[in-house]
């Protein structure tokens, strides 16, 4: 969003205080929570951590030794636990814990005691392979009920799982078990995606050639399709849970225990294994799904991500469950078999809390009004956005169409990182701007800094910070400590955490996040590294070098453009962009591959031969270019403007 977009949404000062009846019924109505929770931060979150079941309480509820955090000192605690076992002994017992509906129409409905035993099952199944507290679990699966009841399994029994996005490539789900030294994968035959089978075992077992710490692949049978499998080391999820008893106690886990590992870009072509522990996040993710969806128990809520994100891990399962929520699951895409079927969803299960990404809004806009209409979407009460800014008119657009005026919007800013929401409104107390994620969760405290660190005055632009430590916040990367300390506490001081986001802040102290400032795309709210596709690019043999930038895009919020310099013999030619685009998506994943090649002969480069890459960022983006005095050859970067339409 551009700093004049911001000024002239001010000026027309469209805000949006909460509707009184919202207010009247909401979870937080009074603002002074905020300085209650900075005056008492210990005991704000101890009041959240109490809420949850713990074996053992704990002694202290932070030590911070930056950048070092440990929450909830030897506390006792296990997710799965809370997630079914509280739930189960009381009225919640045969309340619907899952809604999910499959890609075809199919549809399952889990209760908290149908969970609950299919999840002690499958735990009992995994330690019946040899898994053991600490062993880490690989999981690379489409949206099946299989997937939470997989997860839950894990936590169950103390195995931290490594998720991998089933969108992404063999090399991807490769190199993350490598890393992760995981002992099991769970997968399935296939996924459905707009109809067609998704091969997920092929790539499965690609992966699994350079894979030697898995012992076994446990097979969900989803899409029914013939599928290779090697006796002895694969085997279907069904037979394992045949004669699997039911019972399995709960793992107490200490709450520094690692839960789980989600790998995400980083400014390098490696992922970073982000780690989370287990009393901390779920204290956090329980809060923000309580205060900031102001979930009741009769709530229905959707998050449309895909579990494979943090988004899902967060705000489909742990947050939802551990609050005793019935929470929807669907497997399919938003256009199939038609454009109304999310909005078809709605109408069918009765939804009242929905949560999905900009993209998707600026998708249905693009699809118009018909589609909602076709649908009755009263039973909603609340909408919420993540993932990348949303520009005022998508705002505007999702509170008309999809919340008839009366929804609030909750635009949530944070990351695979911080594990739980940080920077929202809070619906009952927040007057709403559109396109502002508004302010810190309480206790929290936020700002925005020039380079220096000192914090821009009201009105001013800058990075933004967190200055505060929280919950579900990261513990470390994974066998990188290192590379944890360097990426996020380097920049202004231990004690201040650097998320790589722009952000503007407004007369009110407002937070306007203006996107990533650093190497990382963000891609249909997707977070894809340029090293990554760069290094995709240069792996085809007839790319000698290549540069990738994010540029503008009116669906994905940022698309990828490629510079690429050909070898020699090569010439440009269509075929070959087309075959380029495709090497990057079998690389990394179809959603990493680019929208744009640009073919050049050369990249705008320093004496020392450092890419330039703001230089291609201002042609992607049709800026005027920034200072080419340090350029080797300044008139490179005319003639590559030239090239780009
Ligand atoms: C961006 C997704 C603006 C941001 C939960 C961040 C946002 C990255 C918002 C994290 C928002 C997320 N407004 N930008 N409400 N939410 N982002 O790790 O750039 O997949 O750094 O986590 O998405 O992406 P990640």
């Amino acid at each position: 969003m551009s700093d004049e977009t911001i000024e002239v949404l001010l000026e027309e000062g469209k805000v949006f205080p909460p509707p009184e009846d919202f207010k009247k019924q909401a979870w937080v109505k009074d603002d002074t929570i905020y300085e209650k929770a900075e005056k008492d931060f210990e005991g704000f979150w101890a009041t959240f951590a109490e809420e949850l079941h713990w074996f053992k309480k704990w002694d202290r509820v932070l030590e911070w030794d930056p950048p070092w955090a440990k929450w909830f000192i030897n506390g006792k605690i296990n997710v799965s636990y809370n997630c079914l076992d509280r739930h189960i002994q009381t009225f919640r017992k045969n309340k619907a814990a899952i809604i999910w509906e499959g890609e075809p129409g199919d549809i399952k409905i889990y209760t908290y005691w149908d969970l609950y035993r299919e999840v002690c099952k499958f735990a009992n199944v995994l330690k019946g392979l040899g898994v053991k507290k600490g062993d880490r679990v690989a999981i690379y699966m489409p949206m099946v009920p299989e997937l939470p009841i997989a997860m839950l399994a894990c936590t169950r029994i103390g195995a931290p799982h490594s998720i991998v996005f089933g969108g992404f490539s063999p090399a991807s789900l490769r190199d993350r078990i490598i890393d992760a030294e995981a002992k099991i994968l769970i997968t399935t035959d296939g996924g459905w995606r707009r109809g067609k089978v998704v091969a997920l075992k092929e790539n499965a077992d690609e992966a699994l050639r350079e894979t030697p710490s898995i012992e076994h692949v446990i097979v969900v049978k989803r899409t029914e399709n013939d599928i290779p499998f090697k006796k002895g080391r694969d085997l279907w999820w069904h037979e394992l849970m045949k004669d699997a008893s039911s019972v399995c106690e709960a793992e107490p886990m200490d709450a520094e225990d690692i839960l789980y590992i989600l790998y995400t870009s980083g400014t390098t072509a490696k992922p970073k294994g982000v780690v989370h522990t287990t009393g901390g996040y779920l204290t956090g993710v329980y809060a923000t799904t309580k205060w900031v969806f102001d979930l009741k128990e009769e709530d229905t809520f959707w998050c449309t991500a895909d579990i494979g994100w943090v988004t899902g891990h967060s705000y489909i399962v742990y947050g939802p469950l551990a609050l005793g929520t019935t929470s929807v699951m669907f497997e399919g895409a938003p256009d199939y078999p038609d454009k109304d079927r999310f909005w078809g969803i709605v109408e069918k299960y009765g939804v009242t809390v929905f949560y999905t990404a900009p993209t998707a809004i600026r998708a249905f806009m693009q699809w118009g009004k018909k589609y909602p209409e076709m649908h009755d979407l009263s039973t909603l009460r609340l909408l919420g956005s993540v993932g990348e800014p949303i520009n005022p008119a998508a705002w505007m657009w999702y509170y008309e169409t999809i919340g008839k005026s009366t929804c609030p919007i909750v635009d949530t800013w944070w990351q695979t990182e911080t594990g739980m929401i940080l920077i929202t409104p809070l619906p009952g107390v927040t007057t709403l701007k559109p396109g502002s994620a508004t302010k810190p969760f309480p206790s929290l405290k936020a700002d925005v800094v020039d380079e220096k660190g000192t914090p821009v005055p009201p009105g001013g632009g800058g990075y933004l910070v967190m200055k505060t430590p929280w919950p579900a916040m990261l513990r470390t990367l994974y066998k990188d400590p290192d590379r944890y300390v360097k990426t996020y506490w380097d920049r202004y001081g231990k004690e201040i955490y650097f998320p790589g986001d722009g952000a503007k802040k407004d007369m009110d102290g407002y937070i306007w996040i203006l996107g990533r400032v650093d190497d990382v795309m963000n891609v249909s709210g997707h977070r894809i590294s340029t090293m990554e596709v760069e290094s995709a690019l240069v792996d085809h043999p007839a790319v000698a070098e290549a540069a990738v930038v994010a540029r503008p895009h009116d669906v994905k919020g940022q698309g990828i453009m490629a510079f690429v310099i050909l070898k020699g013999e090569q010439s440009a030619s269509s075929e070959l962009e087309a075959d380029l685009k495709k090497h990057v998506g079998t690389v990394i994943g179809p959603i990493a591959r680019p929208d744009w090649i640009v073919f050049t002969e050369d990249l705008p480069k320093t004496r020392s031969g450092k890419i330039m890459r703001r230089l291609l960022k201002d042609i992607a983006e049709g800026k005027e270019l920034g200072d080419t005095t340090t350029l080797r050859d300044s008139s490179i970067v005319e003639k590559i403007k030239d090239s780009v339409k």
